[in-house]
């Protein structure tokens, strides 16, 4: 995995916005996911306004959700499928036969994430941007989870319920995610991972000098067939820069 540091969270989103948009710009039709949470929404920012500029067409791409709190839709404020919804499908236009998301709402939850499954299948993903969490996971892959799997419902660790509460205007009984699985974000043609600030730092250092393991689930990046960037600002590098002095 490599680590590629900028001074803040602004540039960090620029340059992941660039790799994006380079990507869509040669293949127009590429298959994007966009974690939802909070350290992407520079990117998403970055990617309307070059999308007003003309720089970029998202008008055949394809874009993918990489997870949502089970028991919770768009209607929710701080769901995944709205923060996603509100920052990026709608202010660049999206049509909803572009948008592959899961329904944390289903009455069949297998059924949902055999439909999502079946998309990534046929057409894989293009390119993936995670945040990861307090405690390592990705998307709701969670430690311990399991990482030869497909899309899956996880419970969700105490770390994240406890995290949550930053999202949602009110406390929501939440106990499962539904999230893409390791098999799927291990074969996304590019793989980018997003942390900025300090309080990601402890959690970037442990990333980067932990071998894969299921315990740490961004380490598992480092299986990724190709190289997965992580992206980070000096905030979150801070831990790093110490140990390389
Ligand atoms: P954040 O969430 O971007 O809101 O920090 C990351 C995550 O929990 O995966």
């Amino acid at each position: 995995m490599k680590t590629i540091t900028f001074k803040d969270s602004q540039k960090v989103a620029k340059a992941v916005a660039a790799e994006i948009i380079k990507i869509v710009n040669q293949k127009p039709n590429a298959v994007i996911c966009i974690a939802g949470g909070d350290t992407p929404l520079p990117v998403m920012q970055e990617l309307i306004h070059e999308a007003d500029l003309k720089k970029v067409d998202f008008s055949k791409a394809y874009f993918v959700g990489l997870d949502e709190w089970v028991g919770l839709g768009k209607e929710t404020k701080g769901s995944c499928i709205q923060t996603l919804q509100d920052n990026l499908y709608e202010p660049l236009g999206l049509r909803e036969e572009q948008i592959i998301f899961f329904d944390g709402k289903a009455n069949d939850l297998e059924k949902e994430l055999d439909r999502i499954n079946a998309f990534i299948a046929k057409k894989g993903l293009d390119f993936i941007l995670l945040g990861i969490g307090m405690n390592g996971h990705i998307g709701f892959n969670e430690p311990g989870v399991t990482i030869d799997s497909e899309a899956q419902v996880v419970a969700l660790d105490e770390v994240t319920t406890r995290v949550m509460s930053k999202y949602f205007d009110e406390q929501l009984p939440l106990t499962e995610g539904i999230t893409l699985g390791f098999k799927q974000i291990l074969a996304a043609k590019n793989i980018v991972l997003m942390a900025t600030g300090l309080k990601k730092a402890e959690i970037v250092k442990q990333t980067v000098k932990t071998k894969p393991t299921n315990q740490l689930p961004a380490t598992v990046l480092k299986l990724a067939e190709k190289e997965a960037d992580f992206y980070l600002d000096e905030a979150a590098a801070s831990l790093l820069e110490e140990e390389s002095l």
